[in-house]
C-alpha cells in the first residue's frame, strides 16, 4: 500500500523532486517506509531518481501494468479491482470470483492471458506486455433480453476510454468490434450466467481486449492484415495503466447510466457504428446473404434490408462489412 501512495505522490508531480521528509509527512508513513517503497517500485521497473538534498523524482513511469500504476491514474479510488501478471482468461477468473460471491463491479485486469477467449469459441491473442485485458462483473437485476443493448454499449465505453487517453476515436463494427484505421483494435466478449428457476440474470461478465504495444509482426499471421495496435496508429504511446483506469471509469458510468437513461449512449453508439450504410454479408445455415445495413434500432439491433426490399433486425451474431477486414 505504501508503494501505491509513494508512486501516486511522485506521479502527480512529474519532474519534481519530493523529499523523503515531505513524502513521509504528507502520506503519514515513516521515512524508512518511503525508502522501502521506492526500492520496491524500482524493482518493479519504475525509474526513480534519488538526489541528495532534493529527494525523489519519477523519471520513468514505464508501461508496467500493475495495481500501483493503475491506482495512480484513477480520478477517484475504487473498490473491488485487481491487476494480475498472468491468468488463463480474465473472463474465467471473473467467473470464478462470481461463484465465490464477488460483488457487482468487480474488475480483473491482466498483463498477459495464456488462454484468452474471443467470440464464437475463437482464441484471443494476449501476449504479455502488449495489450490490455480487462473483465468486469455486473449483477444487474433484470431479464436477459434487457441486456442486449448493454453488450453493444460497452463498445462505446471502450471508445470513450481510448479517446480520453489517446485522443483518437475508434469506430464500432456492429455489434462491438473496436475499429481504428479500418483494422481491428480490439474486441469484447460478454458472457451471461442465468438463474435456473427464474431465468433472471445471475451475472454478466464483459471482457475487453485491446491491442496496445504490438507491431505488425507481433500478431499471428492470420491477423496481421486486419489487426492494429495503438502504437501502430498513434504518434504517442498510451500507457496501459492510464487506459485501464479510464476504462474502469467509463464502464462504471455506463453501468449507472444504462439502468437510468441509456439514450445518450445509444446516440453515441449510432454515431460510431460504421456498419450502417454499408453492404454486409451474413452467414446463415451455410449460405451467405447479402444486404444493406440501414439502421441501429433502440435495442442496438442491426436493421438490414435485403435486395428484395424486406427488412430484418439482427439481435446477435456477426456480419462481414464490405471494405473491412478483407471483404471486398
Ligand atoms: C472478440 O473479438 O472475439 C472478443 C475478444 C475478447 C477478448 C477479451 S480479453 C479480456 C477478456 N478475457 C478473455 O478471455 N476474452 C476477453
Amino acid at each position: 500500500m505504501s508503494r501505491d501512495l509513494v508512486y501516486r505522490a511522485l506521479a502527480e508531480r512529474p519532474g519534481e523532486y519530493l523529499s523523503g521528509q515531505e513524502l513521509s509527512r504528507t502520506l503519514g508513513i515513516s521515512r524508512a517506509a518511503v525508502w522501502k517503497a521506492v526500492e520496491g517500485l524500482r524493482r518493479q521497473g519504475y525509474g526513480i531518481e534519488a538526489r541528495n538534498g532534493c529527494g525523489y523524482r519519477l523519471t520513468d513511469p514505464g508501461d508496467r501494468l500493475d495495481r500501483c500504476s493503475v491506482a495512480a491514474c484513477l480520478a477517484v479510488p475504487r473498490d473491488n479491482w485487481q491487476v494480475l501478471d498472468e491468468v488463463d482468461s480474465t473472463n474465467t477468473v471473473c467467473r470464478r470470483l462470481a461463484s465465490d460471491g464477488a460483488p457487482d463491479g468487480t474488475v480483473v485486469i491482466a498483463d498477459c492471458q495464456t488462454a484468452g477467449r474471443g467470440r464464437r469459441g475463437r482464441s484471443f491473442s494476449s501476449p504479455g506486455g502488449m495489450g490490455l485485458y480487462l473483465s468486469i462483473l455486473w449483477r444487474p437485476d433484470c431479464p436477459p433480453q434487457s441486456l442486449l443493448p448493454l453488450t453493444a454499449l460497452i463498445a462505446v465505453a471502450v471508445c470513450r476510454a481510448v479517446e480520453r487517453t489517446g485522443g483518437v476515436s475508434p469506430a464500432i463494427k456492429w455489434p462491438n468490434d473496436l475499429v481504428l484505421c479500418g483494422r481491428k483494435l480490439g474486441g469484447i466478449l460478454t458472457e451471461l450466467s442465468l438463474e435456473g428457476e427464474t431465468g433472471h440474470v445471475d451475472c454478466v461478465i464483459a471482457g475487453i481486449g485491446l491491442n496496445c504495444r504490438q507491431r505488425v509482426e507481433d500478431f499471428p499471421p492470420e491477423l496481421s492484415d486486419m489487426a492494429i495496435s495503438l502504437d501502430m496508429a498513434l504518434p504517442v504511446r498510451v500507457r496501459r495503466a492510464a487506459l485501464a483506469a479510464a476504462l474502469m471509469e467509463e464502464l462504471d458510468t455506463l453501468r449507472t447510466d444504462v439502468l437510468g437513461d441509456p439514450g445518450r449512449w445509444l446516440a453515441d453508439y449510432r454515431a460510431r457504428c460504421l456498419t450502417v450504410g454499408r453492404r454486409v454479408q451474413i452467414l446463415r445455415d451455410g449460405h451467405h446473404i447479402e444486404a444493406d445495413a440501414v439502421a441501429v434500432d433502440d435495442r442496438c439491433g442491426l436493421v438490414i434490408r435485403r435486395d428484395d426490399g424486406t427488412e430484418e433486425i439482427l439481435r446477435a451474431g456477426e456480419v462481414s462489412v464490405r471494405g473491412l477486414y478483407g471483404y471486398v
